[in-house]
């Protein structure tokens, strides 16, 4: 029997279900005996050795569910060697549990965080592939990530009804999009939604440069404004600060977040009615795209490839449009941000958003 070991680490995000199928499907059709082991709650769930073996109907059904039918976590990386109620580290935990579980392999579906301890465990010596999965789209060596685009759409759909409503009363919107550190999400459905303005982690903004963009489009007839803001967006006053300092001054100034001290300050100055729209988790909630059910599957098929093929220490992922696998010692540990001569920011530039800088 080939026994796959199989979890869902970090945020949740459509299409993890989708690649899940992917996997099991491509599994049970290219190897004989197959059995898939379903690990609750991500890598908690392996340290806890919280598990199940699957049943072939269970994959049946869940390419357009949303979630996870795994269950998920955020596990940080820098607990992984502390010790356990148990007295053993994390990392012991897992490979015993491993072991227990006679695991031929482990599928690992996550994003940064998830793929950093993947490696730590490939390096230990367990056969382990993982799947590029985050909103964030900020997984270093592929194009893209499942999730991203479902969250450009809901983004973009958000970004839209905001229009309407913003121009029917003159207003300025703020709208804050999710991404901490990368401003892919921001910036895809900033451009693909007709924001005016968009401010993304990768490029500190001035508050003068986005208010004289509002107060401009005011001069030229265009009462209403959107700005499309992401989470993690720092202002250039504010480059040197750590992110927990910014988040305390923000908070001693009333403010808790980047939208709400952007979106008074834009009022303050120009006198124009400006609201704040966050959407929060629903950017990760519900059915995924038909983009990124294919994406999912694809992703789900190339790992049971990788599987059958025995090329443990991998992740797949898209590059120039065609599945493919990096090491996972090369993934590990970097970040994918926009980059200021990416075609996505010249686009933004050449039709005319401000991007703050
Ligand atoms: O990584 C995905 C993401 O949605 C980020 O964009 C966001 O900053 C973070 O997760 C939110 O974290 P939580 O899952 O704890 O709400």
């Amino acid at each position: 029997t080939k026994r796959i070991g199989i979890l869902t680490s970090g945020g949740d995000c459509p299409g993890l279900n989708a690649a899940i199928r992917g996997v099991a499907r491509a599994a049970y059709d290219r190897m004989e005996g197959v059995e898939i082991i379903g690990i609750a709650d991500g890598y908690s769930g392996l340290i806890k050795g919280d598990y199940r073996v699957m049943d072939k109907s269970e994959f049946s059904g869940i390419l357009t569910l949303g979630g996870t039918i795994l269950g998920t976590a955020r596990t940080p990386f820098k607990d992984m060697r502390k010790i356990g109620d148990d007295n053993v580290d994390k990392v012991s935990s897992m490979m015993k549990n491993y072991e227990k579980m006679g695991l031929d392999c482990l599928c690992t579906l996550g994003g940064n965080g998830t793929h950093k301890t993947a490696n730590l465990l490939s390096e230990e010596g367990l056969n382990v592939i993982g799947l590029p999965k985050t909103i964030d789209n900020d997984l270093w060596g592929t194009d893209v990530t499942f999730g991203f685009h479902t969250a450009v759409d809901i983004a973009t759909d958000v970004i839209d009804r905001v229009h309407t409503t913003a121009a029917s009363h003159g207003r300025v919107m703020v709208v804050e999009l999710m991404g901490n550190k990368a401003g892919w999400l921001t910036i895809y459905s900033g451009v693909a939604g007709g924001a005016d303005v968009v401010v993304i982690p990768e490029i500190p903004y001035d508050r003068e440069t986005v208010i004289e963009a509002v107060r401009k489009r005011a001069e030229r007839g265009k009462a209403f404004s959107i700005v499309a803001i992401a989470e993690g967006a720092v202002r250039n006053d504010e480059v040197d600060l750590k992110r927990k300092e910014i988040r305390e001054k923000r908070s001693a100034e009333g403010f808790t977040s980047v939208s709400a001290r952007l979106a008074h300050a834009i009022e303050a100055t120009t006198g124009i009615e400006t609201r704040v729209v966050v959407p929060g988790h629903i950017q990760r909630g519900g059915s995924p795209s038909a983009y990124d059910r294919v994406l999912s599957t694809k992703f789900g098929v190339q790992a049971a490839e990788l599987i059958y093929q025995k090329k443990f220490g991998y992740t797949v992922a898209l590059q120039k449009g065609r599945l493919t696998e990096n090491k996972l010692s090369d993934v590990a540990g970097k970040t994918k941000l926009v980059t200021l001569d990416s075609d996505i920011v010249r686009a933004a530039r050449n039709i005319g958003i401000c991007l703050g800088d």
